[in-house]
């Protein structure tokens, strides 16, 4: 039924520009009712999800409310609200790597306390606001391949279980090591890559 809708969908929907062709996919791709949402992989348990390339450019909706660890890596991914992750407090690992995230609000990750490892890498975050991360508590966040031209201080300081940070391949010149007190717990910090080198892989 979902393909015959699927189907009826492309034939009827060619003619729409094509951000409004992406957003009515998406919709219809997530819109399944009960289960896993249908562009995604959810598992056994529901625990472990997989909704990476598969063209996504939303965060799908109903996600399994048990979902611990959500794998939304390599979409169109362009903008992320706080209601995206609201229905899921187990979250505990979030890939949103290679996506076309350009900011993220203030207060987006503030409904997922027990989150403890964050990938932003691969997108094109310019800049980290101050109060972007704001309510997490990290122990591994990595912001590669970003285009940020500064260690993100501000954001950074009240994760103080923060273990690892990974910021390499961005255009970083200087670390300022005095500002890592405030991250006590810091084990590792890869040498950021050279400004405009390829990343490895
Ligand atoms: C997985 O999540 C879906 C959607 O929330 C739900 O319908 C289904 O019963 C869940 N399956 C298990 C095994 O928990
Ligand atoms: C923050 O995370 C650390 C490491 O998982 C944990 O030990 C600590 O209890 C957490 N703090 C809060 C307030 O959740
Ligand atoms: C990278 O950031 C600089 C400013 O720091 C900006 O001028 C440039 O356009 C950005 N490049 C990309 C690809 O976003």
């Amino acid at each position: 039924r979902m393909q015959g809708l699927l189907l009826f969908a492309w034939h009827c929907t060619r003619a729409l520009p094509t951000p409004l062709l992406l957003l009515l996919y998406s919709w219809l791709l997530s819109a399944r009712a009960g289960g896993c949402p249908l562009p995604c992989d959810c598992g056994q348990d529901n625990s472990s999800v997989s909704c990476a390339r598969r063209g996504l450019a939303n965060v799908p909706v109903s996600l399994p409310t048990q979902t611990a660890s959500l794998d939304l890596s390599g979409n169109a991914i362009a903008g992320i609200r706080q209601s995206d992750f609201s229905q899921l407090p187990q979250l505990v690992e979030l890939d949103l790597e290679d996506n076309l995230l350009s900011s993220v609000e203030p207060g987006t990750f503030a409904l997922l306390p027990r989150l403890r490892a964050l990938q932003l890498g691969g997108n094109c975050l310019t800049v980290l606001c101050p109060d972007s991360l704001q309510g997490l508590n990290l122990t591994s966040l990595s912001i590669t391949s970003c285009n940020l031209s500064s260690v993100p201080y501000p954001a950074l300081g009240h994760l103080v279980y923060l273990q690892r940070l990974d910021l390499s391949y961005n255009p970083i010149r200087a670390l300022g090591g005095e500002q890592f007190h405030p991250l006590p717990r810091l084990q590792d910090l890869p040498l950021p890559g050279q400004p405009g080198e390829a990343r490895p892989g």
